[in-house]
Formats: C-alpha cells, sequence, structure tokens
C-alpha cells in the first residue's frame, strides 16, 4: 500500500489513452490512493465519467459549475483536498494551457489554482508530429521550467496507425512515478551502479550453472535509488523481472561478463551496490557444441575455476565509490557477515536473514559496519530498499 492516505486528483483530457486511465485509476487505487477524476469535456468524448466513477468509487467532476460545490469552487475545494495532481493523458492542447495558465475550464483552473509545492505531473499522449512540432516542444520545456513533472511519453505504434514519440507512458510506469513523487530526494544528482540477479557459467551452448536469486532485492534497490533522485545503472544476471522506471539496465549473463561491464562503468560513480548472486566458479573451457551422451552412458567430468570478485575489485579501486556489499548465509551471519565485510574490504555489508529469501517478496537485513550492526525488521522488499537508500544517503 504505497499510496496508503494519498488523495490524487487524476484528470484525463482528450485522446485516445483515455482508455488506459481506467487501468491507472485502478492501479492507483490498489497501491492505497484514494482518487478523485475530474475530465475535460472531450475526455468525456473517449471514455464515460461512468467508467472512472464505478473504478474510482467516486461521481467525476467535469464541471466547474457542479451542483456539488455549494460555493462553486470546485477549483479550489478539490485542489486542497489532494496530495498530487497528475494529468494522463494530457493532449497537446492542454500542455498548451498549462503552459500558458489558461483557466477556461475545471480541470485546468484546478491546477492553476493548486496550491505552491502540490505536486503536478502530466503525461503527455499524442500523435508523434503533434509532439515533436516545436510549439509542443515550447510548451514542453516551459512547463519542466515550471516544476512540473513531465512522465514521457513513450515511443512506439500510435493508435493513428502511424509510429513513433507519443504514446502514453504505460499505467504501470505511471504509478511507479508517482509513488517516487512521494521519496525523499535523498540521492538527488549522486550516481549509482548496482549488479542483480544470478550470473548464469556456460557448460555448453545450452547448459549451465546458475543459482536460485531472483533479483528482486537489486531491482527493488535500483528502483528506491532512482526514486531517490540518483541517476541509475543496474546491470542484471537473467532475470525475467521489468525494469524499474527511469533505470538504465544492461544485461549480461556470465560473472565475467558483469564484472567487465562493472569495470567498463564505474569511473564517476558515487555509490556500488553489488547485489547480485555472482558464480563463485566457471566451467573451464565451456563447450562450443552441445555436449553428446557417449555410447557407454558416462557423464562429463566438469573442472571449476574461480570467478573474479567484482566487489572486492571494485573495493580495492584507488577513487572508488561507496561500496556496499550483500551476503546470505545459511548459518552464523553475525560472525561470517562481519568477516566478509572485512575480508572485501568496504564500509557497509548487508547481510540476509536466513537464505531463503532467494525469489520471495519479503526479506529481512542486518547491516554491519565499523560503528556495528543494525538490523532492518522483515518487510516488503521495496520497502526494505527504500530504508537502505536512507541509510546509505546518512552515510555518504
Ligand atoms: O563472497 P560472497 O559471494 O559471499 O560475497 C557476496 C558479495 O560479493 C555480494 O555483494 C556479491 O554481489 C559480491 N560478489 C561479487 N563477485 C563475486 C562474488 C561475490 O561481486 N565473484
Amino acid at each position: 500500500m504505497e499510496l496508503a492516505g494519498k488523495k490524487i486528483i487524476l484528470g484525463l483530457s482528450g485522446g485516445i489513452a483515455c482508455y488506459k486511465a481506467a487501468e491507472l485509476a485502478r492501479l492507483l487505487g490498489k497501491a492505497g490512493a484514494s482518487v478523485q477524476a475530474a475530465m475535460t469535456d472531450a475526455a468525456t468524448h473517449f471514455i464515460t465519467t461512468v467508467t472512472m466513477q464505478a473504478l474510482t468509487g467516486k461521481p467525476v467532476f467535469t464541471d466547474q459549475w457542479d451542483a456539488r460545490i455549494a460555493n462553486n469552487m470546485a477549483h479550489i475545494d478539490l485542489s486542497r483536498e489532494a496530495d498530487a495532481i497528475l494529468i494522463a493523458p494530457c493532449s497537446a492542447d492542454f500542455l498548451f494551457k498549462l503552459a500558458h495558465g489558461a483557466c477556461d475550464d475545471l480541470l485546468s483552473t484546478l491546477c492553476l489554482a493548486r496550491p505552491t509545492g502540490l505536486p503536478l505531473m502530466v503525461a503527455p499522449a499524442m500523435n508523434v508530429e503533434m509532439w515533436q512540432n516545436p510549439a509542443t516542444q515550447r510548451n514542453v520545456a516551459r512547463l519542466k521550467e515550471d516544476g512540473i513533472l513531465v512522465l514521457g511519453p513513450d515511443a512506439g505504434a500510435q493508435a493513428c496507425g502511424e509510429t513513433g514519440m507519443g504514446r502514453m507512458l504505460e499505467p504501470a510506469y505511471l504509478l511507479e512515478e508517482v509513488i517516487a513523487a512521494f521519496q525523499p530526494k535523498a540521492l538527488k544528482g549522486k550516481r549509482v551502479l548496482l549488479t542483480a540477479g544470478p550470473t548464469f557459467e556456460p557448460i555448453d551452448p545450452v547448459r549451465g550453472i546458475t543459482n536460485l536469486s531472483s533479483g528482486k532485492m537489486g531491482f527493488a534497490i535500483a528502483r528506491a535509488a532512482r526514486e531517490a533522485g540518483a541517476q541509475v545503472t543496474l546491470l542484471a544476471g537473467p532475470t525475467a523481472l521489468p525494469t524499474p522506471y527511469g533505470v538504465t539496465r544492461i544485461d549480461v549473463q556470465s560473472a565475467r561478463q558483469m564484472h567487465d561491464a562493472v569495470l567498463a562503468r564505474v569511473a564517476g560513480q558515487d555509490i556500488f551496490i553489488a547485489v547480485a548472486a555472482v558464480a563463485d566458479w566457471r566451467v573451464v573451457g565451456a563447450s562450443e557444441q552441445k555436449l553428446k551422451k557417449n555410447a557407454a552412458g558416462d557423464p562429463p567430468q566438469l573442472l571449476l575455476e574461480p570467478n573474479p570478485d567484482i566487489l572486492a575489485t571494485v573495493a580495492a579501486l584507488p577513487d572508488r565509490p561507496y561500496c556496499i556489499g550483500f551476503a546470505a548465509e545459511s548459518e552464523n551471519l553475525a560472525q561470517y557477515g562481519e568477516e566478509k565485510r572485512r575480508r572485501k574490504n568496504v564500509p557497509l555489508l548487508v547481510g540476509n536473514i536466513g537464505h531463503h529469501t532467494f525469489g520471495k517478496d519479503d526479506n529481512e537485513l542486518m547491516l554491519f559496519e565499523d560503528s556495528g550492526q543494525t538490523m532492518l525488521p522483515r518487510a516488503g522488499k521495496q520497502e526494505l530498499a527504500r530504508q537502505l537508500i536512507g541509510v546509505i544517503a546518512r552515510r555518504l
């Protein structure tokens, strides 16, 4: 319930992406937000107020002169109650109106009347030519100068049959951005590099050695770092997890690929977080061709050699970033955790309490530092990731 207690005004202006606003209203509600929909007249041509009312559980506002507001000041009442306003979809015309302070309908008026500091986010959605038009780009630049958050748009196939920039960002990403808007910007301007997931060490082109790491904790930390305002690069081993919005992701397979990818990008980073469960060994002389069973049925003999230790390599760099390691131990975490921190020479080592965390949605962490140990009690991985980012930001 990442938006529990938050009141969001979801404004819809005219565009075919209005149909996605229905899903967005649902996602915001599921995250705990109380959603008040407000629609322009054009939006009501694309989706009905009945749909939005049913999904938000509240009558929709479309009219400045709505008789439900006794003093006829819907624009004041609605914007004073809100914790954030999100316009999705935001048409080219509505961008223009916001950029120029127009207020000729309820939605634009309540945006203009919003209290100073109330977050206003817009998710543009329009035809590619309309988006690229210098007039629209001028309006977008003006909105950014005014501190309005412009989310997207995405590129791809459009409802009009053309292809390019102008698709509204997917509702799941918009939800991530609304949640991010409420997070403290503790890492603003910082650069963060992370590894996450398992690695895969080939035996032959179709077989390999890997482990049960899902990547969930590393991806949650990447998202939390980006929510905190950092520029985040995520080096991911094989995992099907979706990339957190706004994070640069690079996929790798083996430990050596991960090692090379990290070393190619580590210069200029402020923070390095090694969350990946890197395979300790790789197969010597992995076969180029699929290994065949022989007539006698003898299994092949695999010879292993050690992989480079990525974290220890980064921690030994002369100009190293602030380094954080992880440990998953099946016993004696208190002792092994501190030993590992010293061996890897990192200021902060994060121990998973219990090694059954792989693939789970929650976790329990023990932080090892010079100053001693701190426990982060059991919680969802995203929540723990935010707490950990808070700790890291304080240590920097
Ligand atoms: O030595 P061990 O694998 O237990 O250490 C775990 C920590 O070291 C994790 O932070 C992991 O990402 C990192 N590591 C690494 N390269 C390796 C092995 C582990 O970066 N080859």
